[in-house]
């Protein structure tokens, strides 16, 4: 029924058409490709290219605003797609300038970076990984979708799934982690988020996987630097979240801003037409990140814009965020046989197809309610969950004679730090809509939990610079308190796009401010906020109870107030490494074994200044109880490639606090075709477990986990020998071995 009902209501837009156009369309079937071909038909290519466009709206303190000449463009068809503009009155107003005014009424699609919330912020994308929570991470983005397309929005630039191995890199925070399996569960997660189970419910958002390719192997963790690294860690390590994400449906992809091998990703045909389109058979849009096909001329690949444009076209992207380059020159290089119109026509028939996919051309004002934008936005269950995510994404680093939680009875609380009270920090970078105000800070979460506590605040410092003027005010308030909560780490533009760092301490002045403190003898719980690994080697060392938070979104405070009172038993595991110094980077748990693996031999490969391994590791996280592992078995040892076998291990909760742990299962495989990596990450469970508790996790293996590209680079598992680990982190495990035979 509801078939024939867009059928008929495609066929009367046609209908129109014709009559006060005096075109000759012809509606060829319901089939989504035969009304993009049909309408391709009646495209000039100056309409195909307005097609391929996409522009950004600008800003005034009121909110979105369009240059005129934006708006003569869309008037005149020659964009078809915005972002930055949102807002159901605002998106009304441009799509009607679109639907009204141009020749063939294709609706506007509407784009915004929705990374971790809309209005409703929730934590960092990394601070999401470090729950570990699939479910929670693809609600999160549920929320998302449902909070930004109530305000008009079609079209969001996430998932970001750039593995990232270099705390250096600003835009560590967006993504998930070091490891590519993890990161790969998370990108596939975040599109169903988005995406939900059909596009065409006005809840969802079109998902874009960013940034293709390799953008987080930036040379040095410079934003933007050159990418140089094999074929086989691009495909074994950097390219299988963007699979995922192609398995899960992403409608979606954003190029990347550097080169991969020499050329720019904007510009990769390698990438972009044999891996995506070619191998992966990517049937949704390509679009560039913010100009990044202009960049090209400066990358040195091309000599101008013209061929910056047919670079990026002849490559496989089909539309040009905000370089205008593709409206500028399309149509010469055309005339000039640079691009085809084959090349033109898939560009456009993959936008066309999004769109209709989204009902757009059943009805262009479909994501325009103001009563959705009413009522969803920031809406009460929403901020719930904000909240239950902020607790679960915390992880704890330290808790030396159980430090923390501190009693709800503690009389005089003293609330410390540069970012104890700062609403806007807590939203982290890429905060979309969100609206700082309305964020609850660590010392509001404070006296809120413990109404009849006294709570004394001071700032000590800033995050930067040199001024401990504020060191007398945050002493005399620790004196006359009976435990300390320090907030410290980076501001929130200290991460995030173009926000690297060659120094990943604790700026300022601030681990002085922690020193003086300490001095006072009493029990001092450090919060961290910070959207990268930083150096805590100092801190490890003096501080009794580090709490990484990373930040935490709209709900910090209350999820704060919740672990260090007790209410919420931190589970988060770290999902990156936190190397001992900066020397160490890039630092990551799957490294190879190398010829000379560390030995108190001085030939080995190893630093004479640091041990090899990091401060932190990959996985690790404390919680209030304890847990023990035993009983590792397998119930095979050795098996045939279409065999599978169980690991199994008994986890209890040895401590006195109900808790929730991370099982991680990693394997190794001992001799390969090509050196494997010393171990990787092939599962996982979170389980919840009540004092004195045992719960059995079993997880199973099959020929499929353990296939790697060999020698000839053919994605398949070798006979041999492997060990497989289980435990808490990647350097606490008990293990066994395993083989395949033929
Ligand atoms: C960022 C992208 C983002 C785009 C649009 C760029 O600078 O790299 O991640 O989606 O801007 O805002």
């Amino acid at each position: 029924m509801k078939k024939y009902k867009t059928i008929f209501i495609f066929t009367t837009i046609i209908l129109a058409m014709l009559f006060t156009r005096c075109q000759q369309p012809t509606v060829k079937s319901s089939d989504t490709d035969q009304k993009v071909d049909s309408l391709l038909a009646l495209m000039t290519t100056e309409e195909k290219i307005g097609q391929m466009t996409l522009f950004t709206s600008d800003w005034d303190v009121t909110g979105p605003t369009m240059r005129l000449g934006y708006k003569e463009d869309i008037k005149n068809g020659k964009v078809g797609a915005i972002f930055n503009a949102f807002g159901v009155k605002y998106l009304r107003e441009l799509q009607q300038l679109a639907v009204e005014n141009t020749r063939l009424n294709i609706p506007l699609l509407f784009g915004y970076d929705v990374i971790h919330g809309y209005k409703t912020i929730f934590p960092l994308p990394i601070a999401q990984a470090c729950s570990w929570d699939l479910g929670m991470i693809e609600k999160s983005d549920r929320i998302a979708a449902i909070e930004a397309s109530a305000e008009g929005l079609h079209w969001t630039f996430a998932p970001m799934i750039d593995i990232a191995r270099d705390p250096r890199w600003g835009r560590i925070c967006e993504g998930s982690g070091e490891d590519t399996y993890l990161g790969s569960l998370i990108g596939a997660a975040r599109v169903k988020g988005f995406q939900g189970d059909d596009l065409k419910d006005n809840s969802t958002l079109v998902a874009c996987a960013k940034h293709y390719a390799a953008y987080g192997a930036a040379q040095a963790g410079r934003d933007y630097n050159t990418v140089d690294i094999s074929d086989r860690t691009l495909r074994e390590i950097y390219l299988p979240p963007f699979k995922a994400t192609v398995d899960a449906g992403v409608g979606t992809f954003m190029t990347a801003f550097n080169e991969v091998d020499g050329v720019p990703a904007t510009g990769n045909k390698y990438l972009l037409r044999d891996i995506l389109k070619g191998e992966w058979g990517f049937a949704g849009f390509v679009v560039t990140d913010y100009t990044s096909i202009m960049e090209m001329e400066l990358h040195g690949i091309v000599a101008n814009e013209k061929e910056a444009g047919e670079l990026a076209l002849n490559a496989g992207v089909d539309m040009d965020m905000q370089s205008a380059i593709y409206s500028d020159y399309t149509l010469k290089s055309l005339e000039e046989g640079k691009v085809t119109m084959a090349e033109i026509d898939d560009a456009v028939r993959r936008v066309l197809k999004i769109k209709y996919e989204l009902g757009l051309f059943d009805d262009p004002y479909k994501y325009c309610d103001e009563e959705r934008e009413r009522t969803l936005v920031m809406h009460q269950d929403h901020l719930d969950f904000a909240h239950e995510f902020a607790a679960k994404s915390m992880v704890l680093l330290k808790n030396e004679n159980n430090t923390l939680p501190l009693s709800k009875n503690t009389k005089n609380i003293a609330v410390i730090g540069p970012l104890a009270d700062s609403k806007v920090d807590m939203l982290g970078s890429w905060s979309a809509a969100g609206d700082y105000a309305k964020c609850v800070t660590l010392l509001e979460g404070v006296k809120q939990k413990l109404p009849s506590a006294k709570v004394l605040h001071a700032k000590g410092c800033e995050v930067l610079g040199s001024d401990k003027s504020g060191f007398a005010e945050a002493l005399s308030v620790a004196r006359r308190s009976d435990a300390v909560i320090l907030a410290i780490g980076e501001t929130r533009d200290l991460s995030g796009e173009a926000n690297s760092r060659s120094n990943i301490n604790i700026p300022g002045v601030q681990e002085e401010l922690v020193a003086e403190l300490l001095k006072l003898g009493k029990p001092v719980v450090v919060v961290l906020m910070n959207g990268r690994p930083l150096d805590l080697t100092w801190l490890n060392e003096q501080a009794p109870a580090i709490l990484e938070t990373w930040f935490l979104g709209t709900k910090a405070g209350d999820a704060l107030a919740d672990v260090i009172f007790g209410d919420y038993n931190p589970s988060g595991k770290l999902t990156v490494s936190f190397p001992r110094n900066v020397g160490q980077i890039p630092l990551f748990y799957n490294h190879k074994n190398t010829g000379r693996p560390i030995t108190d031999v001085k030939w080995t490969s190893k630093y004479l200044d640091v041990p090899n391994t990091p401060l932190f590791p990959f996985g690790y996280g404390l919680s209030y109880t304890s847990f023990e592992y035993s009983g590792l078995s397998l119930s095979k040892n050795s098996i045939t490639k279409n065999e599978t076998f169980t690991v199994s291990v008994d986890v209890k909760n040895t401590g006195k606090f109900a808790g929730e742990e991370v099982v991680q299962l990693y394997i190794r495989d001992l001799v390969g075709s090509v050196t494997r990596p010393v171990l990787e990450l092939k599962g996982f469970e979170k389980i919840s477990l009540d004092p004195g508790q045992t719960k059995t996790v079993q997880f199973e293996i099959s020929e499929n986990d353990l296939k790697f590209l060999d020698i000839n680079m053919d994605y398949l598992a070798e006979a041999g020998e492997f060990e497989v680990f289980v435990g808490t982190n990647s350097q606490e495990t008990q293990s066994a071995k395993f083989s395949i035979v033929e």
